[in-house]
């Protein structure tokens, strides 16, 4: 082999080196599961004020003691709507449910990757896993909707919100179909899932299955695999396992930088997890009617009104959500703290709570809880590109 000959190779394989390292490791930064998973999350505690469904997103005491939130029996995590309070009609009625939110905010070079055995169907129901910029000043700071859809829809649909000037083009390298384009109108810009069993109840039948959302300063990216399709670098990860976008083939939703400038319209991200009922979207009578056909064609009669038996399905059963942080991206701040979470028997009457007298965090084993953060980044960072050297060396 000639000099200039393995010059060239070792060349080549520096760059190819560098540009997966920046492209598409992602290191592991964060577990949301089990026991330990609703520790790191607010909870909304109000009326539904932001899509007017009917229905009040409950307190943690609350949430606890109704048991709209649990681990099963798999040690997966269930957030569920109330199935059992006989509602009349009245002025108001609210049936209870959950938004979520999670305390830190997660920073443009991140992977968030989500996998759900169950989501929320039925007629009125309406589940939604997003991230969102600024709680306060909507739509600043950017929304990302990955999961989300209404009533028996049978596909996902994934959505950016941003002020204006930002847009997504259907483009080759996503495989969904392109319904908005202009990100910073009422809808924003909407990309539907073409692949089967991405919503409601074909996707509980099949398994469920993953999602997996890519924030880069290059653009924004969604995939969707069904159970079977998963693919084996995740099916495979233990929380420590570093995640390589590259096997993933095309999104089937890109939101490149050449038309959105991501750096401009995104800050770090909330995520948040909830289900409403009716409401601005899921009871649009056109809307509602589309998919479904009941007694009265109201959603609110049909649905909310009643024992509650109609939402037996409306409940998300989640294995885990990982957070993972681009290898050139800066290193994270360290999570925010759980608020003690105290069970609602023990709960003191609000006057004379004072949060610093309130115990310690408990530790609770390996769940929402960040991997040691120090120098153990530097570590995985470290590995990580020894791991990348050794696979592209052995080729
Ligand atoms: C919803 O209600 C809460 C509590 O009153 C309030 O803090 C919040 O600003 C309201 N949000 C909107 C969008 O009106
Ligand atoms: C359903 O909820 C909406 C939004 O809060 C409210 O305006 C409406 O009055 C509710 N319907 C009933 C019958 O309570
Ligand atoms: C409510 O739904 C759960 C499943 O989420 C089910 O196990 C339970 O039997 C239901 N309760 C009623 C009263 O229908």
């Amino acid at each position: 082999m000639s000099g200039v000959w393995m010059r060239r190779v070792v060349l080549a394989l520096a760059f190819a080196c560098t540009h997966i390292v920046v492209l598409a490791i992602h290191l592991p930064v964060r577990e949301f599961a089990g026991d330990g998973f609703f520790d790191h999350w607010d909870f909304y505690g109000n009326v539904d004020n932001t899509t007017w469904g009917n229905v009040t997103y409950v307190d943690e005491p609350t949430a606890r003691a109704q048991q709209l939130i649990y681990t099963n029996g798999q040690g997966n995590v269930v957030m569920r709507v109330d199935n059992f309070t006989t509602l009349t009609p009245a002025q108001l009625v609210l049936r209870n449910s959950l938004r979520l939110t999670t305390k830190d905010r997660f920073q443009i070079g991140s992977l968030i990757i989500i996998d759900v055995v169950h989501m929320p169907y039925g007629c009125s129901v309406w589940p939604a896993f997003w991230t969102l910029g600024s709680p306060q000043d909507w739509p600043v700071g950017g929304e990302i909707d990955l999961i989300e859809g209404v009533n028996n829809m049978g596909f996902n649909q994934i959505a950016i919100h941003t002020t204006e000037g930002c847009y997504q083009t259907q483009i080759a390298e996503q495989t969904g179909v392109l319904l908005e384009g202009d990100c910073s109108n009422d809808r924003g810009c909407i990309t539907r899932e073409t692949k089967p069993n991405s919503f409601g109840a074909a996707f509980a039948q099949a398994g469920g299955g993953v999602w997996a959302l890519q924030i880069a300063e290059s653009g924004i990216y969604a995939w969707f695999w069904s159970r079977p399709d998963i693919p084996e670098n995740i099916r495979n990860a233990t929380p420590q396992t570093p995640i390589d976008t590259i096997p993933w083939g095309f999104p089937t939703a890109a939101y490149p930088n050449t038309r959105c400038n991501i750096n401009q319209f995104f800050s770090p991200q909330h995520l948040v997890l909830l289900t409403t009922l009716c409401g601005a979207w899921a009871g649009e009578p056109s809307v509602y009617a589309s998919t479904c056909q009941t007694p009265t064609n109201s959603c609110f009669a049909d649905n909310i009104l009643g024992n509650g038996a109609n939402y037996l399905n409306a409940f998300w059963e989640i294995r885990y959500i990982r957070i993972y942080l681009s290898e050139d991206a800066p290193p994270p701040p360290p999570p925010t703290s759980a608020t003690p979470t105290p069970t609602p028997t023990q709960t003191p009457p609000a006057t004379t709570t004072d949060p610093r007298q309130l115990p310690p965090p408990s530790t609770s084993s390996g769940s929402a809880v960040g991997l040691q953060w120090d120098n153990s980044w530097a570590n995985m960072k470290f590995s990580g590109i020894l791991g990348l050297l050794g696979t592209i060396f052995m080729l």
